[in-house]
């Protein structure tokens, strides 16, 4: 890894590309050498990537941690191409330079005996790291995708999970529908204290309201767009609650679900 210069109390970092692996036809997975980063970040934490050699794009873009490793000082990036940046990223090839800052945001509180986790789409990346963190508590993990080729992830949970639950809005894996036709199902057998939640906005509502329905805290990662990424442009402000404005990236992007949705 580069050197690490400090912007502040933010960490501008130059990561080593290791592997980039091609998960399906637009979701990669990157490894990246970066010992004091891996040594540091916590579940839930994003990093800001520069995306490009000059000025173009301008902006980084916000990558969850999907895993890190201490011991081989490595992260794991787990990402879809769906413009510019990301496509910049998946063209990069081993021993390329990756400008980011970060850890940033706050992450996940780590707390209960026996978590489940509910993860959709791309939301289901900074739960992989959620599940190394937790560990050796028996985790279960519900993964709900629009079909089957979206739920490479089984088998990475699978090694960590105690069981691993599927939901595919098509039914070409698992149970069909959405997370909500099994969730129900599984909290009603009471052995839940904590439910940790990533992905696309009305999935995590409607999770988190049946948390509530069970009386099982739950956690909610937020996905807004983000300029900077560090509390300067409000770019990815949310309204809470009770009333006030949140900074999803330094405020977030994990809340308690209360704080912006119940
Ligand atoms: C905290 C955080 C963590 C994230 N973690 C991941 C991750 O682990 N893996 C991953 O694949 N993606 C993640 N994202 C989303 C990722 O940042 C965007 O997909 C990326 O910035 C798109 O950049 P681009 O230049 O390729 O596309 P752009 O050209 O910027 O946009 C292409 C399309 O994607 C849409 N888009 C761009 N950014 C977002 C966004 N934040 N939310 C919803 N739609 C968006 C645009 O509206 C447009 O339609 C995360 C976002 C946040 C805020
Ligand atoms: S992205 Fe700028 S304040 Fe959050």
């Amino acid at each position: 890894m580069g050197k690490v210069k400090t912007l502040g109390d933010k960490r501008r970092f130059s990561a080593t590309l290791v592997q980039q692996q091609q998960m399906n036809h637009d979701v990669y997975r990157m490894v990246l050498s970066a010992p004091e980063i891996a040594a540091m970040i916590k579940p839930g934490q994003f990093l800001q990537l520069k995306t490009g050699r000059l000025m173009d794009p301008l902006l980084r873009r916000p990558i969850s941690i999907a895993d890190a490793d201490d011991g081989e000082g490595t992260l794991q990036l787990v990402y879809r191409v769906v413009g510019e940046g990301t496509k910049y990223l998946a063209g990069l090839q081993q021993g390329a330079e990756i400008d980011i800052l970060g850890p940033l945001g706050n992450g996940f509180t780590l707390q209960g005996e026996r978590p489940l986790i509910v993860g959709g789409g791309m939301g289901i990346a900074p739960l992989l790291y959620l599940v190394r963190a937790l560990c050796p508590k028996p985790v279960d993990v519900l993964l709900a995708g629009r079909e089957a080729s979206e739920l490479f992830w089984i088998k990475l949970f699978a090694e960590r999970c105690q069981a691993v639950h599927v939901t595919t809005d098509d039914g070409s894996l698992g149970t069909k529908g959405n997370a909500l036709a099994l969730l129900p199902q599984l909290l009603a057998q009471g052995q839940y204290d904590m439910l940790y939640t990533c992905g696309p906005d009305p999935m995590m509502e409607a999770v988190a309201k049946e948390a509530a329905k069970h009386g099982v805290p739950c956690q909610v990662s937020l996905e807004r767009y983000m300029a900077c990424g560090i509390g300067a442009c409000l770019s990815c402000s949310c309204g809470a609650k009770d009333g006030s404005r949140k900074k999803v990236c330094t405020d977030g992007p994990v809340f308690w679900a209360e704080e912006v949705m119940l």
